[in-house]
């Protein structure tokens, strides 16, 4: 008897796709350092004129940050939970006529992979999809006592967006990514429409923003934040107090989100975006979950260090003058 393989479109990927490593690219490696070593408190693996890897696990590399211009994410890396799983994707991405490319030698090494599958994603993020992430026996240097990583990845990306509508499409035709819920937050002069997306059990690995009616997008870099997940309490107040005192920026100190619950907060990073540190977000249980929605990105907290309003016309979120300028700017999508 021959077993005919299951067509691509028909399998259920949901829970097969984790968030495993982020590509960074900065000039500014000092500062990098500075945040993630004495701040974070994340581990460092190597470091050199050209580049820092961080671990938080043992995967020999998480976070890579590589000199060069872009200030911002040149590379986000998922795992799948298998070769069958990858498979599958590729093939979705072939029915669809997406490109890719394989990855390997010096540049799969450096992203702590022994090979990965690279396409160019919504809004032209490049999306590297793997399986064997080079995991390393030896112990982590932190002072941090641990992050929350497995199979829910290492914690989620958050990105914005004039085409909302594509990037839910693509996270839900190639990955079976599921709908969380939603939030709406009004801004000064605009609304904010948020939906958050699992691809396993962790609350969501991706949320997508964009603007309600007319569609800007105020965020310069690919990325609007990038989470991790502390493991205690303590490790997330001593990691704030750390990194106020060595003079890093918080975007929104430590509040309370109301749909994963999860206690964080963001420090503004030295390429420009932020990175939140959480805390005992929920998990999904599948078999009573139902996606609702929330009129406020916070429950408590959250508030900007640093209220003035002519700082906030030029970061983040409240820059209306890039959110124009960005209404002549196509945005690029696979799908
Ligand atoms: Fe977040």
């Amino acid at each position: 008897m021959t077993k005919t393989a299951t067509p691509a479109a028909e399998v259920d990927l949901f829970g097969a796709t984790r968030l495993g490593y982020v590509l960074i690219e900065s000039e500014r490696l000092e500062a990098w350092r500075r945040l993630l070593l004495q701040g974070l408190g994340l581990h460092l693996e190597a470091e050199s004129e050209q580049e820092l890897a961080f671990r938080i696990d043992d995967h020999a590399r998480r976070l890579i940050i590589r000199k060069g211009p872009a200030e911002d994410f040149v590379g986000l890396g998922w795992q799948l939970s298998d070769a069958a799983a990858l498979q599958a994707v590729l093939a979705r991405l072939d029915e669809r006529g997406i490109a890719y490319r394989l990855v390997g030698g010096e540049e799969a090494a450096q992203r702590g992979v022994s090979s990965c599958w690279r396409l160019i994603g919504p809004k032209g993020l490049p999306i590297e999809l793997y399986t064997q992430p080079i995991l390393t026996p030896r112990p982590l240097r932190m002072l941090t006592s641990a992050f929350v990583t497995g199979a829910e990845g290492m914690g989620h990306v958050a990105i914005t967006s004039k085409r909302p509508e594509k990037q839910l499409r693509f996270w839900q035709e190639l990955f079976d990514a599921r709908l969380s819920d939603r939030i709406s937050q009004r801004m000064p002069g605009a609304m904010l429409d948020i939906s958050f997306l699992r691809l396993n059990a962790r609350h969501h690995s991706l949320a997508i923003a964009a603007t309600r009616g007319l569609r800007l997008d105020p965020i310069r870099t690919q990325v609007q934040h990038l989470n991790l997940q502390a493991a205690t309490l303590d490790d997330l107040a001593s990691a704030f107090r750390r990194c106020r005192s060595l003079g890093f920026e918080m975007a929104h100190e430590i509040g309370q989100h109301p749909n994963d619950l999860e206690l964080s907060f963001y420090v503004l990073s030295p390429s420009g975006f932020e990175i939140e540190l959480g805390w005992a977000p929920i998990t999904v249980d599948e078999s009573r979950w139902q996606p609702s929605s929330y009129n406020a990105i916070s429950l408590w907290g959250h508030k900007p260090q640093n209220h003035g309003l002519a700082h906030g016309a030029i970061t983040n979120l409240g820059n209306f003058g890039r959110g124009a300028r960005s209404l002549l700017r196509p945005e690029y999508s696979p799908i």
